[in-house]
Formats: structure tokens, C-alpha cells, sequence
């Protein structure tokens, strides 16, 4: 068939077995594949990668480097926002997948493809993620999701498969675990974890330290905000590639972002996932650190409640929409004060806040201190007291004294 006959369509090559298997899939019916690897952080300079995608049957590899934009414009935005999805993922598979859409999208425009793909599964949330948000950005584009509907259902029919395709197979393959990783985190799951009761194995782990191994002396960093985003560590300005890298290495060290938790799909699963996210959880402390001292009560309360939106937007795919473009200004809004230092303190797998200042700061000493300088005026709080506790005197009055039963058993009405 002449080459302008094919088919085009741009996959989403990681350069595992799961993708080199579908880009030959996909060139045995019919289509002319271009896979795209995006480089979100951690990809392994691997210069095997273009060979892989070769040899699978790939028209050619290109390869986009994302780690500024993703940091800029998709991590540190969660960040500010406070995003952990269930209280406890940093969302870092979850941030990436709108990025790699969007970048599929500029790739079938510039190749003239009529298709994207990605090797996703059906039972996960990453397919609804590459679906939803290629959907919103190019609704022409068909999306193909091979592992969706073919029938090497196990990981042993694919590697029979790759082998009969002479796809080359990296030992690393036949490991049980599935592993996602880029700048903000590695998401772990599958193989000896999926049953919730047993403990992770030490295999598990490959950014941190387990804090047995972890220093006994405590590290300390301090971290430095500008309305929101981290500038500096140890006082030197970092661009935020670098930062998050060398925030990385220093909590990793100590053991620091170990989670294990059991999260709810968007498919309705609940799965027992593990992530190793060391910069996300020290970054994410540090912030939060900074907010107790530049926010007030009602801007905390606020912003906390809707930090739960915010994250589950981003896991459910729903990046390209307007309610998050609405929670985003939010967030930019309630960031505007938030500029200043925190100093961490990282041992033995924790990272904690041990010292912040700003000079927006709304802790005054002169108010807080119990010591020389109080300017707090002790003689209006009695005062305060008699209009805050007024209609609880009323109503005590009223209702809870003449209750049957005695006043004291308030949980009963
Ligand atoms: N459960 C996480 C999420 O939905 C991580 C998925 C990671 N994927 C992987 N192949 N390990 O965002």
C-alpha cells in the first residue's frame, strides 16, 4: 500500500512491552504508527527507547521534552491547591495524562494522523483520563485503545506475542509490578500488592530510603515560596525542574513519602495502590506550613474544602473544563499572599514544618507572646465574651433548662 494511503495515528509510547505490543498491533491493521514518548520526569535516557519503537514496527519515535511545562503548569498548580486525592495520593500518573493528551494532539496535527492511541486498560483511570481530555481538545481525532479490546489478555500472551514479533523484551518485563513514574511521583501497583493485607515488599521501593537504612541524624531544608510557588531551597534559586529533583533527592534520602493506601478508581474499583512521592509530600508540608501563617481562618476553611474538588478533578480527568479553570483562579487568587520560608525537617520518613516566616505573615508575636510586649488588650475579651456567648445564654435559657431530663444531656434533643 503507498505510504498515503495509510492511516496515521500518534501513540503514546512509554517504550514497555504493553505499548511496543501495540504499536505492532496496530501496524498489522493497517495503520502507520508515530509513537510519542513524553519525557514528564525520570525518563530513563534510554537510547535503546528508539530501537523499541522500531523494531515494533513505529514509523519513527519522537521524543517531547514536558518536564518544565508539567512542573509549571500541572504540579505546582496541585501543589498550591493542596491536590491529594483521598487525602493521600500527590495525583502524579493522574497530572501527567491531560499533558500527554494535549501533546498527542499536537503531534497528530503536525503528522496529519487521524488517530491517537495509548496503552491503557480498561479497568483503570488513565484510559478515562487520554479519552476525556483528547475528547475535549480535537472531538475529530479517533481514539484507539488496543488493550481495551484485544485478546492477549494476560502479560504471558503478550510477551508469546512480542517474541513471535521479534519485539525485543527488557527483563524488567517479566517484574509482576506496574510502575508509572514521572517528577511528581511513582505509582506502584499490581503483582504481590494487590492483596491489601500483606505489607509492601522492600522491592517495592526505589526513590526512598526505608527508615531503617535512613540517617539518624536529621536533615533540614528550607524551602522558599513566592505567592505560592517553591523558588529556592537552602536559599538558591532553582527553576522548578531542578528544584523538585533536588527536593527529591534530599527527602528520598530519609525515607521521606512512603504512602500504601487503598484508593477508589473512577471505575468503581477500590484498588490497593503505593506510591513514592518524596518532593510532593516534603513541597506539599512546606506549603501547607507557609499557608498556616499568610492565610486567614476563613481563606484556610475555604480553600480546604475545596482542595477535595480540586483533586478529584484531576484524577477523574477532568482537567480541560471549566470548573477547573474556576478553582484554578481561586487558587491563584488565595496564593496572592502566600511568599516567605519554611524550614523542614526531614527524618526517618517524616517531613516536618519546623520553622516559617513571611513578611506577610499574620502571626504577631506582639499578640501571640505571653511574655514582655503584649499588645493584646485582655480587657476586651471579657466583653467579647458576653456578645459570642449571648445567644447561647438565650437559648440555654429557654430550651436547654426547662429540657426534661436535665440540662447536661445535649446529644439528645
Ligand atoms: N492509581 C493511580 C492513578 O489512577 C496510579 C495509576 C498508575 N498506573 C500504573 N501503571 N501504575 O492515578
Amino acid at each position: 500500500m503507498a505510504r498515503s494511503d495509510k492511516k496515521r495515528v500518534v501513540l503514546a509510547y512509554s517504550g514497555g512491552l504493553d505499548t511496543s505490543v501495540v504499536t505492532r498491533w496496530l501496524v498489522e491493521r493497517g495503520w502507520e504508527v508515530v509513537c510519542l514518548t513524553v519525557d514528564v520526569g525520570f525518563l530513563d535516557a534510554d537510547p535503546g527507547l528508539e530501537e523499541r519503537a522500531l523494531a515494533a514496527g513505529a514509523e519513527r519515535l519522537v521524543v517531547a521534552d514536558a518536564k518544565e511545562t508539567f512542573a509549571r503548569s500541572f504540579i505546582f498548580p496541585a501543589m498550591m491547591a493542596g491536590a491529594l486525592y483521598e487525602g493521600s495520593y500527590p495525583l502524579a500518573t493522574a497530572l501527567a495524562r491531560p499533558l500527554i493528551a494535549k501533546l498527542l494532539v499536537d503531534v497528530a496535527r503536525d503528522e496529519g494522523a487521524t488517530a491517537v492511541a495509548h496503552g491503557c486498560t480498561g479497568k483503570g483511570n488513565d484510559q478515562v483520563r487520554f479519552d476525556v481530555s483528547t475528547a475535549a481538545l480535537a472531538p475529530d481525532l479517533q481514539i484507539l485503545a488496543p488493550v481495551r479490546e484485544w485478546e492477549l489478555t494476560t502479560r504471558a500472551s503478550e510477551i508469546v506475542y512480542a517474541r513471535a514479533h521479534k519485539i525485543p523484551i527488557n527483563v524488567s518485563e517479566e517484574k509482576s509490578y506496574s510502575v508509572d513514574e514521572n517528577l511528581w511521583g511513582r505509582s506502584i501497583e499490581a503483582g504481590a500488592l494487590e492483596d491489601p493485607w500483606d505489607e509492601p515488599l522492600e522491592d517495592v521501593w526505589e526513590w526512598t530510603t526505608s527508615v531503617d537504612d535512613a540517617p539518624e541524624e536529621p536533615g533540614y531544608v528550607e524551602i522558599s515560596f513566592q505567592q505560592g510557588v517553591p523558588v529556592a531551597l537552602d536559599g538558591e534559586e532553582l527553576d522548578p525542574v531542578s528544584l523538585i529533583l533536588r527536593m527529591h533527592e534530599l527527602a528520598g534520602a530519609h525515607g521521606v513519602g512512603r504512602i500504601d493506601m487503598v484508593e477508589n478508581r473512577l471505575v468503581g474499583i477500590k484498588s490497593r495502590e503505593v506510591y513514592e512521592a518524596p518532593a510532593a509530600v516534603a513541597l506539599l508540608a512546606a506549603h501547607r506550613g507557609l499557608e498556616s501563617i499568610t492565610l486567614s481562618k476563613q481563606q484556610l476553611r475555604l480553600k480546604h474544602r475545596l482542595m477535595q474538588d480540586y483533586a478529584d478533578l484531576i484524577y477523574d480527568g477532568l482537567w480541560f473544563t471549566a470548573h477547573h479553570q474556576d478553582l484554578a483562579a481561586f487558587t491563584r487568587s488565595v496564593q496572592r499572599h502566600v511568599s516567605g520560608d519554611v524550614r523542614l525537617r526531614l527524618h526517618k520518613g517524616q517531613a516536618t514544618v519546623v520553622g516559617r516566616r513571611s513578611p506577610r505573615s499574620l502571626y504577631q508575636l506582639s499578640l501571640a507572646t505571653y511574655d514582655e510586649g503584649d499588645m493584646y488588650d485582655v480587657s476586651a475579651a471579657p466583653g467579647f465574651i458576653q456578645i459570642w456567648g449571648l445567644p447561647v445564654r438565650v437559648q440555654a435559657d429557654v430550651q436547654l433548662l426547662r429540657q426534661e431530663g436535665g440540662p447536661l444531656d445535649v446529644t439528645s434533643s
